[in-house]
């Protein structure tokens, strides 16, 4: 599985890659193709090591030429993470972190905004006064794009937003205003999507019990948040548009927190007990949660119920591995710190960037 999970990061950081080098939204329209490599050559062990070597390649190849065209030396960086205590954010701003510093020699001070916009707000008037050369920003609130850009613009430092989608007419402000301002990400839409290709790819397509539809909950993240919003949208748009009558059952949030994804599972368990046949979750943190009901309910995963979430978290694979779980979508957070960390080294040396970067989704199953 890790080799495979290597393969797979690695060819979704080709993608990203790609991306970057003439990226907008048009990425984000063939999203199944990478897929489809991707499953192809989680079948073809050999092809998927030449595939790695050849990405690899690509990878350290690309990143010397942007490391050529734009040095970090003596840039200063700031980085505003919405929380700290976010699994998947986590391993983002630790990769971001290494390397920013790693492959730039850039000055990277990272904070924590616990969740809380005003002291996020104030973390990033600090660093405008501090004088940094471009900021990295996860805001805690995705809302707060506008006035936070105005702000950046205002003071002449360049942003990158993170993580968290800004409105479609924001990012329009920006680029026919010229606001040296970006959004890196990847397409929320498509991580839904995969997640209902999946529940499709199971031998009863997630009918378990035979009656003609899909009986499901839903673990919604933060609704605030576009990634909740799609991730809840498409998952089961797929199943709609593969002409599969479903059922929603319940639908909560869980602010993409393991603790409460683990409350909400057993509380639809108690309720509805057999009638749910899949269980989605926003993320896996909250399908880890999840699992823990499941499995005090004494429930068989991938034989009375389904269970699939967003991330491919290491905890999350192996439970995949393991028959704990039915599946998740790698939501690459190599690739978009890479490819923000590139972008944001662009801007602080002066360089035009493109007002948007999306990096793929990629199906992760047994
Ligand atoms: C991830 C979640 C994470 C959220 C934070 C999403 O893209 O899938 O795990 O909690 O970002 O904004």
């Amino acid at each position: 599985m890790r080799k495979v999970l290597a393969a797979l990061l690695a060819s979704a950081m080709v993608f990203s890659l790609a991306a970057c080098g003439g990226g907008d939204s048009k990425e984000t329209e063939a999203p199944t193709e990478a897929a489809k490599e991707t499953e192809a050559a989680t079948e073809a062990p050999k092809e998927t090591e030449a595939a790695t070597e050849a990405g690899t390649e690509a990878a350290t190849e690309a990143a010397g030429e942007s490391q050529a065209a734009a040095s970090g030396e003596g840039l200063k960086i700031g980085v505003c993470i919405y929380k700290f205590d976010d699994n998947f954010m986590t391993l983002y701003r630790q990769e971001l972190e290494t390397y920013l510093k790693e492959t730039y020699g850039a000055e990277v001070t990272v904070v924590d905004g616990k969740g809380d916009q005003a002291e996020q707000t104030n973390q990033i008037d600090n660093f405008i006064s501090q004088g940094v050369d471009v900021l990295i920003l996860n805001l805690v609130q995705a809302s707060a794009t506008e006035t936070v850009a105005k702000t950046c613009a205002d003071a002449g430092i360049p942003a990158v937003f993170i993580n968290r989608e800004p409105d479609a007419a924001e990012l329009e402000r920006w680029e026919s205003e010229g606001v040296a301002a970006t959004y890196v990400g990847a397409d929320a839409r498509q991580s839904g999507t995969f997640q209902g290709e999946i529940i499709l790819d199971t031998p009863n397509k997630g009918d378990i019990n035979g009656d003609g539809k899909v009986s499901y909950i839903m673990l919604i993240g933060d609704p605030e948040n576009v990634d909740a919003q799609y991730r809840t949208e498409f998952s089961v748009k797929a199943l709609t548009d593969a002409g599969t009558e479903v059922e929603e059952l319940f639908a909560q949030r869980g602010d993409w927190d393991q603790a409460k994804g683990q409350e909400l599972t057993a509380n639809a368990l108690a309720q509805f007990g057999d009638q749910i046949e899949v269980v989605f979750a926003n993320n896996d943190a909250m399908a880890l949660g999840a699992i823990e009901a499941i499995e005090a309910e004494q429930r068989k995963m991938n034989e009375d119920i389904y269970l699939v979430g967003v991330d491919a978290l290491d905890e999350a694979t192996a439970a995949i591995k393991e028959g704990r779980m039915t599946g998740t979508v790698l939501n690459d957070h190599i690739g978009q710190s890479h490819t923000a960390a590139d972008v944001a080294i662009k801007m602080a040396n002066g360089e035009k960037v493109d007002t948007k970067y999306t990096v793929d989704y990629v199906k992760v199953t047994e």
